[in-house]
């Protein structure tokens, strides 16, 4: 007997128990962002910032990804390709040049499938869509770029942003702290260059972050056999959902 990936995530999905503090049936899944330094500017750097699906089940569709954190220091995005950051935020210092951003808090969110080529880069502009490494590891992955201005310009002294937020398009996601991981290396035909520095944080989903008043489930067992996944023999919380005490509803 042979279940498709598809097949075997649409029953796992639905047995998910809206109490669990993560995901129980994907205790590992988690989405990983890294923060890889390309080059040093003179008041800055040039990063790309790369957010892989490490999930069994858990798609990312449109409207997507919206990603957030907090600066260390006063830094400002100068420019962003493969995404765009939501709010310019107070950039009336500047003269002349004027930064894609200066908020302290930045909102970035993917671009349309469609953005000219030259605002492009690799694994971006599918409206903030990510699909698993498992169902499809092609489209595992979103990247945006983004020049940093106003920020330390070395290894050493460069600050970490903070309170990494992700929102996929809703809350759910819990990131932990921004930290400096072994360079990645991107493999390019016979060539294999190495960022010049990264970091690294996992955002974690869970179901009880995302739905407080957990919504109906229902319970699936498999098409081919029934005893393949365990499946709970009532689902939880359907009846006078507004109650403490919820009723299972066979
Ligand atoms: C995130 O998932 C990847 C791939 O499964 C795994 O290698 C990594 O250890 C996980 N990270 C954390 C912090 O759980
Ligand atoms: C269903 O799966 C169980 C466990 O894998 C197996 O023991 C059983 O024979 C299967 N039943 C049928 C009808 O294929």
């Amino acid at each position: 007997m042979v279940l498709t990936p598809w097949a075997l995530c649409l029953i796992l999905l639905s047995c998910l128990s809206y109490s669990e503090a993560y995901d129980s049936l994907d205790p590992n899944g988690n989405i990983t962002i890294k923060w890889d330094f390309m080059s040093w500017t003179p008041d800055g750097y040039v990063a790309v910032v790369t957010m892989y699906n490490y999930q069994q089940c858990r798609h990312i569709q449109p409207p997507g990804w919206q990603l957030s954190w907090t600066w260390a220091k006063k830094e400002v995005i100068w420019s962003m390709e493969g995404a765009l950051v939501t709010e310019q935020g107070d950039c009336s210092e500047f003269k002349g040049n004027v930064p894609h951003s200066c908020k302290r808090d930045p909102t970035v969110v993917d671009l349309l499938p469609g953005t000219p080529y030259n605002m492009q880069i690799a694994n971006c502009c599918k409206a903030g869509a990510i699909s698993t490494i498992n169902q499809d590891p092609a489209n595992a992955a979103s990247s945006f770029q983004l020049s940093v201005g106003r920020a330390r310009n070395t290894k050493k002294t460069v600050k970490v942003p903070k309170n990494f937020n992700l929102k996929a398009p809703g809350p759910g996601y819990t990131c932990g702290p921004a930290k400096l991981v072994e360079s990645t290396k991107f493999v390019n035909g016979r060539r294999t260059t190495e960022a010049l520095m990264t970091w690294s944080l996992t955002c974690t989903y869970s179901q009880f972050l995302a739905q407080k008043v957990p919504s109906c489930c229902v319970s699936l067992s498999s098409f081919y056999n029934d005893t393949v996944v365990d499946c709970p023999t009532c689902s939880c919380g359907c009846q006078n959902s507004n109650t403490k005490h919820r009723n299972c509803v066979k």
